[in-house]
């Protein structure tokens, strides 16, 4: 029976990843910082499983995770755990760099210093390419026909946008660091948005259905309710399901050696269809009624295009995204609208 050590485990990824762990016989320790109030509203279901175990700690203390990890003595260490929020980073760059970029050396330090040393996972992140990409047939940004090139790989150069993005480049180049340096085996995943009926409020996916769910029920009993204010629809992302994400991560760490691998769908929407999908759900289409730009949620800074090409995932880890765009965001504003319509309305409307 392997065991594992999640950081991160409250978060949307973690708690997904927990679940495919334990369906493998795992024994997992998920590691939780002390809150004033709970914060395992996502893992709930695995409390009262004999082999998940929660522990308290902080990627930011060194001397907790080096008592962790020699007690536990782990086959595989995910490092999920981060300030996740691109947006925030700006407000609090230093907090980010603190958890994002020394919450890994951290962990990267003490599994160097271990005699059994555990393979290890580093959650690195599409965002890490910033303004970059690669290109095919010398097609420019400005004249893209949907779903073709401009693209980014494991080759496409690195220029983050945001303290968040910087502070994962600091990681991802430690983790390789200590791969080539003192032969650990560590993985990172260059993950593109994956989202989820498990992800954060304040991303805008789910703010989005959120909403929807919110209008929909507030349409039902004959209300209305305030527009929901977004910053920028431009800017084009490649979502898929957090659920196939996960599974990437852990056949990383099954491979005879360890790499880096681009885990994305292949396609690109922007924030407005995405905006435009899920109102189809609930038949409307004047989805532009509902929003009003508030100019305080435009970054400082922005990535305006991504779209992951995962070749090399397919091949070495026979890996594919199952769940397309149309799929996730129905999945996504059906599960609000069944969760929400418990409650009385409930707006996220900043
Ligand atoms: P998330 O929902 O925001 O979860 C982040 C997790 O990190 C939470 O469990 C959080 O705990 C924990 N955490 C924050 N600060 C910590 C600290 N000082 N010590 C220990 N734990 C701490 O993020 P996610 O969407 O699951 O993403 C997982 C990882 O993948 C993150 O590193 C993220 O940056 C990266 N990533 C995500 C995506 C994506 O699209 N989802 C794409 C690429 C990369 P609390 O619950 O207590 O806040
Ligand atoms: N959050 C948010 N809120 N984003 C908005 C809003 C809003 O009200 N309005 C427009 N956006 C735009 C953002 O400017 C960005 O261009 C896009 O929507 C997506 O924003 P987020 O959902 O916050 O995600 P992200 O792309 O910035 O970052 C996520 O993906 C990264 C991988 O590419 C996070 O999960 C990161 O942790 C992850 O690394």
């Amino acid at each position: 029976m392997k065991k594992a050590i999640i950081y991160g485990v409250t978060g949307q990824d973690g708690s997904y990843l927990s679940d495919l762990l334990l369906s493998k016989q795992y024994t997992v320790y998920g590691v939780t910082r002390r809150s004033s109030s709970d914060n395992t509203s996502r893992i709930t279901h695995l409390l009262n499983i004999n082999n998940f175990n929660l522990i308290q700690g902080d990627i930011t203390d060194t001397s907790s995770i080096y008592r962790l990890l020699n007690e536990v003595q782990p086959d595989e260490v995910y490092n999920l755990a981060a300030q996740s929020h691109v947006g925030t980073s700006f407000g609090q760059p230093q907090l980010t760099w603190c958890v994002t970029a020394q919450g890994c050396l951290n962990i990267l330090e003490v599994i160097r210093s271990m005699g059994n040393r555990p393979r290890f996972y580093q959650a690195s992140s599409s965002e890490m390419f910033g303004d970059q990409f690669s290109i095919r047939n010398n097609t420019s940004l400005n004249n893209l026909q949907s779903n073709q090139d401009p693209y980014q790989d494991e080759q496409t150069a690195f220029n983050p946008q945001s303290p968040y993005a910087i502070a994962k480049l600091a990681a991802h180049h430690a983790t390789t660091l200590y791969r080539n340096s003192y032969d650990l085996f560590a993985c990172s995943g260059i993950l593109f948005n994956h989202e989820s009926e498990r992800r954060g409020e304040r991303f805008v996916t789910r703010k989005i259905s959120r909403y929807v769910a919110n209008l929909y029920w507030a349409t039902q009993r004959g209300r209305s309710i305030p527009k929901l204010k977004l910053g920028n629809l431009s800017a084009k992302r490649d979502w898929g399901h957090a659920e196939d994400y996960v599974e990437a991560m852990w056949r990383m760490l099954q491979q005879d050696t360890p790499s880096d691998y681009v885990i994305a769908t292949g396609n690109t929407y922007s924030v407005e269809d995405y905006l435009k999908e899920a109102f189809k759900c609930i038949d409307t289409n004047e989805y532009m009624d509902y929003v009003e730009i508030d100019q305080s949620l435009i970054r400082p800074s922005e990535v305006p295009y991504l779209r992951g090409i995962s070749k090399k995932a397919e091949k070495r880890l026979n890996w594919k995204a199952s769940i397309g765009f149309k799929d996730l965001v129905s999945r996504m504003v059906q599960h609000d609208i069944q969760s929400s319509s418990k409650h009385e309305e409930n707006y996220t409307t900043t």
